[in-house]
């Protein structure tokens, strides 16, 4: 390659087809690969925005593309690199940090180096000229913070199919095998935050549901539905999805949720997470039973697989629920913050 450095500059369309190439190189190896294409990238990514506006994520700033913000690095006219940054900011930021840390932070959202180029700094400099823009053009002063702090309204897992290069809803996460983006991380002054696992099963055997909800619960299921439990509220997920949510209700409060989404296009796999039984209602069952009753209704529709992504450091119970059911441990992974 070129003896010259790489120059960085904010994504163009002229270069759409080159960082999509790259894309599909860097992150082909990851579990739940799915090959970008010109079509999706162009939806989730460049043409992006959330119904209603810049504010509509809670939590994310702006969910708009912004080409200054996803940074090239070229080498001689090939995209050898990608940074893509945000910022973040509203009330609910301001109670989880420190005292004193501002509360309106930078982000990275994504970054990659081509294979071939690794090793040599590209990597730190992206990161370097990133911080450069956002403090330019967002008036956000380094260190930018991952988003295992924050939320990543672009890539994010559970509005799959899609390409997702890391393994939980959290935002960036790293294998807790990938020697390269764990050193880079620590290398670069971030934090390695939880560790996430997930777990699948097999729905061959075709299990059926045979639980028995206790006096006046029901299972229902709803698309697009975020849960608050112990209430009777919830809203639609930020952005467009295929999610389904079941719920155990009694009335009109809710007991407990799961959260269900597609993995694949063709339905074959599908991922669940945000599995949660309220607290004034655990140790009844209904935990187990949601749960047998989303993998009875997943195997009847012709699901094949089942992921389950579980924080053990927030919940160990529901990661043993899951190995008790039959779910084998498959990765571990790192959310970076
Ligand atoms: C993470 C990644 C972007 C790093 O890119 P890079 O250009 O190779 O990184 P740099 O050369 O700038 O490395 C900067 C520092 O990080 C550390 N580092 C990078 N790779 C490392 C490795 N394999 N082992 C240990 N430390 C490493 C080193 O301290 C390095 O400085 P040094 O070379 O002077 O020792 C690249 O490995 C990558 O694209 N990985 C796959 C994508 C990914 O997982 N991204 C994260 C999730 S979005």
């Amino acid at each position: 390659m070129a003896a010259t450095g790489p120059r960085f500059i904010g994504f163009s369309a002229a270069y759409r087809d080159k960082t999509i190439a790259l894309w599909n190189r860097v992150f082909r190896a990851m579990p739940n690969f799915v090959p970008l294409d010109r079509d999706t990238w162009r939806a989730r990514v460049e043409e992006f925005a959330v119904p209603g506006g810049e504010s509509a994520v809670a939590g994310s700033g702006p969910a708009r593309f912004d080409a200054r913000l996803f940074r090239l690095a070229l080498l001689e006219d090939e995209v050898v690199g990608f940074a893509h940054g945000g910022t973040w900011e509203d009330e609910f930021l301001a109670r989880l940090l420190p005292q004193g840390e501002p509360a309106r932070l930078g982000t990275l959202l994504l970054i990659a180096v081509d294979p071939r180029v690794r090793r040599r700094g590209i990597g730190r400099a992206l990161l370097h000229d990133l911080e450069t823009v956002l403090k330019e053009t967002q008036s956000v002063e380094p260190p930018l913070c991952a988003d295992g702090r924050g939320y990543n309204p672009f890539y994010g897992n559970f509005v799959a199919p899609l390409p997702p290069p890391w393994g939980t809803a959290e935002g960036i996460a790293v294998l807790g095998t990938s020697a390269d983006a764990r050193g880079f991380f620590q290398a670069c002054g971030f934090r390695e935050e939880v560790e996430a696992v997930t777990r699948q099963r097999d729905l061959g055997d075709r299990p059926s549901f045979s639980g028995e909800l206790p006096a006046g619960a029901v299972i229902e299921e709803i698309a697009d539905y975020q849960p608050i439990l112990g209430s009777d509220d919830g809203s639609p997920f930020p952005v467009p999805n295929e999610s389904r949510t079941w719920l155990v209700r009694v009335g009109d409060v809710q007991l407990g949720a799961v959260v269900g989404f597609p993995l694949r296009r063709d339905g074959s796999r599908w991922g669940i997470h945000s599995f949660e039984v309220d607290p004034s209602r655990r140790g009844e069952g209904l935990g187990r039973m949601l749960l047998s009753y989303v993998i009875s209704a997943l195997a009847a529709r012709g699901v094949e697989t089942l992921e389950a992504l579980a924080l053990p450091i927030e919940g160990a119970e529901a990661d043993r629920l899951y190995e008790k059911l039959g779910f084998e441990k498959t990765d571990r992974w790192i959310v970076i913050a």
